[in-house]
């Protein structure tokens, strides 16, 4: 059975974790999903670890849009979210609409991510979500504001904490169907996560988030620079230059192919 939105907001209120991991391209995301995973977010990071861009903000919706539709080819069973990238939503609500359209129509993933808690990101989520296109929300460092947040966490002031908080609360109350936490205290995190009906994800929020999300290149050791808060439970670079050393060797050798 597919992991539909309605089950992430039972599982919160069982207590069962969400498991969420980005994908890029159809082999990775076959992987992810024959492994389990139950939400496998396109996300612009996509521009750092599949194109090399140094930031997030490059990727354009055409990108975004042909490895979506790659990632929901190898996808059974994950729910598939796709990220808007930058400046693809923030101008109307009508460009928004038209961005989360060609995602829906375009691919075969079921739900669109956009970034931050401003009462125009609220409003475009109230939209969306009106017309029938689910939306994750993501607050805390929200990459796509690089140029003025940086990477650093969030939601450290009172202020900025009780800022998160309403924004948070808002995109519940717009219709978002689950929200990223992103790299913010993990008392914080706590406090949203028991405020609203709807699941928390979090990436460097700490524990007590409904579900967890990482970047899949830095889970695999892929990242050649990854977020402090990240973990990787495999050396994939090291396995890969493995790998070559004895293709090369045996080549060399005269010993592949076998005759
Ligand atoms: O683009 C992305 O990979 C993300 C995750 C960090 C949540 O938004």
């Amino acid at each position: 059975m597919a992991v539909t939105i309605q089950q992430l907001t039972q599982w919160k209120q069982e207590g069962r974790s969400i498991i969420s991991l980005t994908a890029w391209d159809y082999s990775l995301a076959q992987a992810l999903d024959t492994a389990g995973v139950d939400v496998i977010l396109v996300g612009d990071s996509l521009a750092m670890v599949g194109l090399g861009y140094s930031s997030t903000l490059p990727v354009t919706l055409d990108q975004m849009i042909h490895h979506a539709a790659a990632v929901c080819r190898g996808v059974k069973k994950a729910l598939v979210v796709c990220d808007l990238p930058f400046m693809s939503y923030q101008e109307s609500v009508t460009q928004a609409i038209q961005a989360a359209g060609r995602v829906l129509k375009e691919t075969s993933a079921s739900a669109v991510k956009i970034e931050g808690g401003h009462p125009r990101i609220i409003e475009t989520v109230a939209e969306l979500t009106a017309i029938g296109i689910p939306v994750m929300g993501h607050v805390g460092l929200t990459p796509q504001s690089v140029r003025i947040l940086g990477y650093k966490q969030q939601g450290k002031t009172d202020s900025e904490a009780n800022r998160i908080i309403d924004e948070a609360i808002a995109l519940a109350q717009a219709g978002a169907f689950a929200i990223i936490l992103e790299h913010i205290p993990s008392d914080l995190a706590a406090t949203i996560t028991s405020k609203i009906p709807i699941p928390t994800i979090g990436i460097g929020a700490g524990n007590r988030c409904d579900g967890q999300v990482l970047v899949t290149a830095d889970l695999l050791g892929l990242s050649t620079k990854q977020p402090p808060f990240a973990k990787s439970y495999v050396n994939l670079r090291q396995i890969i230059a493995e790998a070559v050393n004895n293709f090369t060797q045996e080549v060399q050798e005269h010993k592949f192919p076998e005759s």
